[in-house]
């Protein structure tokens, strides 16, 4: 029996005809018709008129931070101050430290793992009493959950302080509630959808994806020599991997109601375990179930998920701890943390378990009898 991976990546067949479309045009760079369309594409699944495809979701973060980081010089001295989720990747909040702002992390909430408003007004009102200048919230989407946008930005529009959303972990999310200043995605190998490697930032902001554009394009200004008023970077994503995502990107919606499915498996398999229970899904969105998230309470269920998680890889089964929170890191440990009782405890407990849109039935019942057995 082969490995099964926690979230492999699914072909959809036409990723090869797309890939020769490219090969016959000759743009095997990083620019081209097809970079256009997967803009394009992406634009209208986020309903964000402005797409810039990168090369990874990192950088289209990093992208982003500094375009605000350049708007603020203008006006502020201050060192800016990025407020983020601490139940979250480290990609989300590494560039806003490679670009010298001071990160302060916030919990999660318990009914959607997801950035805690009420840590963030916290986190706010402690900024301003210490006049910080706070440049962004950097609220993570986790594992395909849409954060709670409406009270989020409800805190942060009184101040104008623009919501940036990590959603690399969320394509497909449908959302209710406003849209933030502007989302990361990820097409990273182990996403809902991937090209191997690459990224997207999103916005309503023309200025934004204008200068993101830019930028990742080694700063060449408009004219015909290489000229160069300030510095950029290489982010472009290539025009061939555009070819894999365009083909990807077709089945967003049967990828989504795949990923659904095989949480609803695990559910119906693992709903009369004592001591088992699932991610929530919070009232304002339909989450992408990007992974398929159990928590086990080792009180209740006989043993912890350390025990569960070796007694899959046993079966050559590849599962994984909740996100380790950033504020447990040993190189963050000298980040401000709001609150974090809740995402500690969801890393001691919580367990992802494989979730690859092409998993079939008899691996979700063989997967959970070894979860069953496994006390
Ligand atoms: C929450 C989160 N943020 C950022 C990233 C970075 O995306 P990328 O790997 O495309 O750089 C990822 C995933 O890899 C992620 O899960």
């Amino acid at each position: 029996m082969s490995r099964i991976f926690l979230s492999p990546p699914h072909q959809t067949g036409q990723e090869l005809s797309l890939i020769q479309e490219v090969l016959e045009s000759n743009y095997l760079a990083p620019v081209g018709p097809m970079l256009d369309r997967l803009e394009n594409k992406m634009a209208e699944i986020t309903k964000c008129p402005h797409c810039l495809a990168v090369n990874t979701g990192t950088a289209a973060l990093h992208l982003a931070l500094r375009h605000l980081i350049d708007l603020q010089r203008q006006q502020d001295s201050r060192p800016p101050l990025v407020i983020a989720s601490s139940l979250s990747f480290i990609a989300s909040i590494g560039p806003a430290l490679q670009l010298g702002c001071d990160v302060w992390l916030c919990d999660a909430e318990e009914d959607s793992w997801t950035l805690d408003p009420i840590q963030l007004s916290h986190a706010i009102t402690q900024a301003h009493a210490e006049n910080r200048n706070i440049l962004c919230v950097l609220p993570t989407d986790l594992y395909g959950q849409a954060c709670d946008l409406t009270a989020i930005k409800g805190l942060c529009d009184p101040f104008g302080i623009p919501v940036l959303c990590d959603s690399a972990e969320a394509l497909g999310v449908i959302r209710e509630g406003p849209a933030p200043f502007a989302q990361v995605f990820s097409f990273n190998g182990n996403k809902i959808i991937t090209s191997s490697g690459g990224g997207i930032l999103a916005s309503q902001d023309a200025d934004l994806i204008a200068h993101a554009r830019k930028l990742s394009m080694q700063a060449r200004e408009n004219v015909v020599h290489y000229e160069h008023k300030e510095l950029g970077y290489n982010y472009r994503m290539s025009n061939l991997l555009a070819a894999v995502a365009v083909a990807q990107l077709d089945c967003l919606p049967e990828r989504v109601q795949a990923r659904r499915n095989i949480f609803a498996g695990y559910q119906e398999r693992l709903k009369d375990v004592n001591g088992i229970t699932f991610m929530p899904e919070a009232t304002w969105n339909t989450a992408t179930r990007w992974l398929s998230v159990i928590r086990i309470n080792p009180h209740h269920f006989g043993c912890d998920r350390e025990q569960i998680r070796s007694a899959l890889e046993k079966e050559d089964i590849e599962s994984r701890p909740v996100w380790k929170p950033l504020h447990q890191q040993p190189v963050l440990k000298h980040l401000r943390m709001f609150g974090g009782q809740i995402s500690d405890q969801l890393f001691s407990e919580g367990l992802c378990l494989p979730s690859g849109s092409a998993l079939n039935p008899d691996d979700l019942d063989r997967i959970c009898e070894i979860i069953k057995t496994t006390v």
